[in-house]
């Protein structure tokens, strides 16, 4: 997903960073999610990963690529429709079912296959949330998705639903199709990159029809557990190994930027505002994009961790200084930074709406930390 502030192309230094403090095992606490690239990194190493964000398009996220730790067999759903489980790989033709290697594999990943191949042929609707708030043929004046694509979206949003409430799905087979709709819905999106603002016209990739394409799943033998709560609250309640921090670092509020996700994961009809449509986000107001306050919830949360190593993930034009940071850091235990060249977002806007040169090497902050007053929390 097209995401501010992702850590895709950090988990690398991030790798190192681990390797070298032979961090191996234990819980990792991704306490600010966001596309949860971070906790699937640590996953696939083999901690067993807390991942939290207050979004609940991070929440649904979560609970595909890392609580969900195998493929799904749809077994209820198939029971109620016979027809669906007797699609024969070769009558799959949309998306077009990949070679699979081995003859195992072709089992356990054909009944998703046989499901996103189904989903992607239902027929759009023109009665549901998105097409009539988002798409500018059902005269909401707003054009983040083509007609096409909005109405398809319901289809299958609506779908899901009809199949959760008929208890067909099972909670990770449910979080998983959606998961892999709200990928969809964010490839096809006619925005410049994120939910702020749409496009006049609809560009050459919201034209290509809003297609499901089968997630990959992080197989695992362990009890991966994921929350959406105030990051601040849960590490109250949170003791682990690694604890990764990475916070917003300016004023950008991600309620603001990826509204229109966080409809299609709660699946509600909210009250919309505005030209652009935004949904009530009083409670998704994050303290670490306001200067008044960063610093305060920033010592609030370091005080309060319950871990044994802290990395934190920060930018060096944020709203909090490396010295702040560092100062913070030191209330707790020995604290080292790198600095890391970083191309920055491409939509990388401030207040003022001043845009900056997008591909421009920033420097990007990780924090290592070794707490050193565990035997006051670990007791
Ligand atoms: C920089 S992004 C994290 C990006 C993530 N590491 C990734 O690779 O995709 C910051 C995240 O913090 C979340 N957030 C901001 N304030 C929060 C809070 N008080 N509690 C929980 N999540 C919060 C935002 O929703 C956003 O997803």
């Amino acid at each position: 997903m097209n995401y501010i502030g992702s850590k895709w192309s950090l988990l690398p230094v991030i790798g190192r960073l681990l390797d070298e403090k032979s961090l191996r095992g234990g819980v990792f606490c991704d306490l600010f999610a966001g596309t949860t690239a971070v906790g699937q990194f640590a996953k696939r190493r083999g901690f067993q990963v807390v991942s939290n964000d207050w979004q609940h398009y991070s929440y649904v996220l979560g609970r595909a690529f890392l609580s969900n730790n195998s493929y799904p067999t749809f077994s209820r759903l198939f029971e109620a429709y016979p027809k669906l489980a007797a699609i024969k790989t070769g009558v799959l033709n949309q998306p077009p079912l990949p070679l699979f290697d081995k003859a195992t594999e072709m089992t356990t990943r054909l009944p998703l296959y046989q499901v996103t191949n189904w989903l992607n042929q239902l027929t759009g609707r023109e009665d549901g949330f998105v097409y009539r708030h988002y798409c500018a043929g059902s005269g909401s004046q707003r054009n983040y998705f083509s007609d096409e694509n909005g109405q398809r979206c319901d289809a299958i949003r609506g779908q899901l639903e009809e199949w959760q409430m008929a208890s067909l799905l099972t909670g990770d087979e449910y979080y998983l199709l959606l998961a892999s709709l709200l990928e969809a819905v964010d490839r096809v999106a006619n925005t410049a990159s994120v939910y702020a603002a749409f496009l006049k016209h609809i560009k050459t990739t919201a034209r290509k029809p809003l297609r499901l394409a089968p997630l990959p799943v992080i197989e695992s033998s362990l009890n991966h557990k994921i929350y959406c709560s105030d990051a601040n609250e849960l590490t109250r309640q949170m003791e682990c190994e690694v604890l990764y921090l990475d916070p917003p670092y300016n004023h950008r509020q991600y309620a603001t930027n990826y509204h229109i996700l966080e409809t299609i994961a709660v699946g509600d009809s909210p009250q919309l505002a505005g030209k652009t449509g935004l949904r009530p986000y009083a409670n998704q107001r994050s303290r670490y994009c306001l200067k008044t306050e960063a610093h305060h919830a920033f010592t609030e949360l370091v005080k309060q961790a319950q871990a044994h190593h802290i990395i934190l993930s920060y930018n060096d034009e944020g709203l909090l200084s490396a010295e702040e940071l560092q100062h913070i850091f030191q209330q707790r235990g020995t604290c080292e930074v790198r600095r890391l060249p970083y191309k920055r977002f491409r939509a990388d806007k401030d207040r003022e709406n001043r845009c900056y040169a997008p591909n421009k090497a920033v420097n990007e902050l990780l924090f290592y930390v070794r707490i050193e007053d565990q035997a006051e929390w670990a007791a």
